[in-house]
């Protein structure tokens, strides 16, 4: 028996996407990751570091009125990669599926290597190779451990 048993912490939604069992401390990288700032009225609800069966502490995400694309959830694979990605239709979890972490990501992160050729003025799309623990540049070879979710953004 969960905690979620005795006590819901966050409401259930009607319609839209929850992202659960996110790494504790990583939920607001996952708006980041999503684009989502508050200022579109999207409908958001946040839930830091409650208990977890899993995970000793969990972030959960609840989305309303949106799907993700596979490219949003291979990015939130590299900073949550145990989260669940649940399909919520009329209240109902209609689809619930483990993130994967695939072997590379392209043209989602920025190399902070000012340096690399992913960043000068060549045309040269951006391309990590996802580790156990972090991630590293095809290029440069750059790794990053920490902070993968400031890499977000420009390609
Ligand atoms: N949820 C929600 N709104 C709904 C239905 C579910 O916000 N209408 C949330 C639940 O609060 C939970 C997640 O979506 O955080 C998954 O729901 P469910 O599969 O019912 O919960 P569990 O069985 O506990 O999920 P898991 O086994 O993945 O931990
Ligand atoms: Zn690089």
């Amino acid at each position: 028996m969960s905690s979620d048993d005795h006590e819901l912490r966050v409401s259930k939604i009607r319609n839209g996407t929850v992202i659960d069992h996110v790494r504790g401390g990583q939920a607001l990288n996952v708006l980041a990751i999503l684009g989502i700032d508050g200022t579109q009225n999207e409908q958001v609800s946040i839930g830091m570091n409650v208990p977890s069966d899993r995970l000793a502490r969990k972030d959960i995400v609840k989305v309303e009125d949106r799907e993700l694309s596979q490219e949003e959830v291979d990015v939130i694979s590299l900073i949550a990669p145990d989260a669940t990605i649940n399909i919520v239709r009329d209240y109902d979890v209609t689809s619930k599926h483990r993130v994967e972490r695939p072997c590379q990501v392209e043209g989602v992160l920025t190399c902070p290597n000012t340096t690399c050729i992913t960043t000068e003025d060549e045309p040269v799309t951006s391309r990590f190779e996802v580790l156990d623990d972090g991630v590293r540049c095809t290029y440069c070879g750059t790794i990053v451990r920490d902070g993968i979710a400031d890499l977000i953004g420009s390609r």
